[in-house]
């Protein structure tokens, strides 16, 4: 049996700004999905997942998966085989869960026809599922799947993307105190997010540019703090982050005062991704010295929380 498993991803910081050309930093997280692929002798493909639900949900991920793989690779879907996927990653809030479905599948494929595990080509594969999935996806939740750890990720121009490994892992203090607090699925796609901030943009180009230009300094503030282990000035850049993010309108009442919350408890948050204004927001990131109370904060308010490790690896075989 072949086992091949990949990561899901949050935003660090640069998210919404990097619509606008600002870099951003991706990381990728210990929650993953694990593919595991038995050759059968029907000829026949069969795919079968605990928690996605056929014609619901990404299940059409998987499928469409496999084709660009045979297509990509140039070989006739011959084989028969089944397919198992399991999957820790919570669908649609904003984890990358469709994009770590694809890189796992296409990294099980490789490995079942007997092809180099080159994770240039997986990535360039799933992208293109991505594409099919999404219509215009960054490439960066693909991106952070394949190459795990952190990822810098800057859109130059629509066609020239900068989308960067980091050398370097997050030192094991600042790694294991990261919480996901799911704060409910916001009523606005991202791609209404995204338009919102556009028209913001559009209305007062001056002051959104200044907030934008600011969010780049943190972003490049952050990329060292991680780098040197600089935990005060980790917890600084997120508090910050979340303010600008607030400003630009993609913060609701709720997470604005969950957020106040987790701070006045001494830890840091900010929403991960593109949020969501008229209700909840998503997932946010949250950091405290002691996770422990973030999960009781969690508990106590009936959401649901993730103590999840930062930096994890990116698509690998497991069995
Ligand atoms: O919703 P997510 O987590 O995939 O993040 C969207 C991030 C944005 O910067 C708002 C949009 C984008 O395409 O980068």
């Amino acid at each position: 049996m072949i086992k091949v498993s990949a990561p899901g991803k949050i935003h660090f910081l640069g998210e919404h700004a990097i619509v606008f050309g600002k870099p951003a930093i991706l990381a990728a997280i210990n929650l993953r999905c694990v593919v595991s692929l038995n050759p059968n002798k029907t000829g026949k493909i069969k795919t079968f997942s605990r928690q996605l639900v056929k014609g619901k949900e990404r299940f059409d991920a998987i499928d469409i998966a496999v084709s660009e793989t045979f297509k990509f690779l140039k070989k006739p879907k011959a084989l028969g085989f089944n397919l198992q996927l399991d999957s820790k990653i919570p669908v649609g809030c904003g984890l990358g869960s469709s994009a770590a479905v694809s890189v796992s599948v296409i990294g099980a494929l490789f490995l079942l026809l007997g092809e180099k595990f080159d994770k240039k080509k997986i990535n360039q594969i799933a992208y293109l599922t991505e594409q099919k999935i999404h219509g215009f996806p960054s490439g960066g939740d693909n991106s952070t799947a394949t190459y795990g750890g952190l990822v810098w990720y800057r859109k130059e121009a629509e066609d020239l993307k900068i989308i960067e490994p980091l050398p370097f892992l997050l030192a094991k203090n600042l790694a294991r105190n990261f919480v996901l607090i799911d704060t409910g699925r916001p009523k606005e796609t991202t791609g209404e997010m995204v338009a919102g901030v556009r028209k913001l943009f559009g209305k007062r180009p001056q002051w959104t540019e200044k907030i934008f230009n600011d969010q780049e300094k943190l972003v490049k503030k952050l990329l060292s703090a991680l780098k040197e282990n600089n935990e005060r000035l980790v917890m600084e850049t997120i508090r910050l982050g979340e303010r600008n993010l607030e400003k630009i309108g993609v913060v609701g009442n709720f997470s604005h005062d969950l957020i106040r919350q987790v701070e006045s408890l001494g830890g840091v948050a900010k929403i991960c991704g593109a949020g969501g204004d008229k209700d909840r927001s998503g997932i946010l990131l949250a950091y405290h010295v002691k996770p422990e109370l973030l999960v009781a904060l969690t508990k106590k308010l009936n959401l649901n929380s993730y103590v999840v490790a930062l930096g994890e690896e990116g698509v690998r075989q497991d069995g």
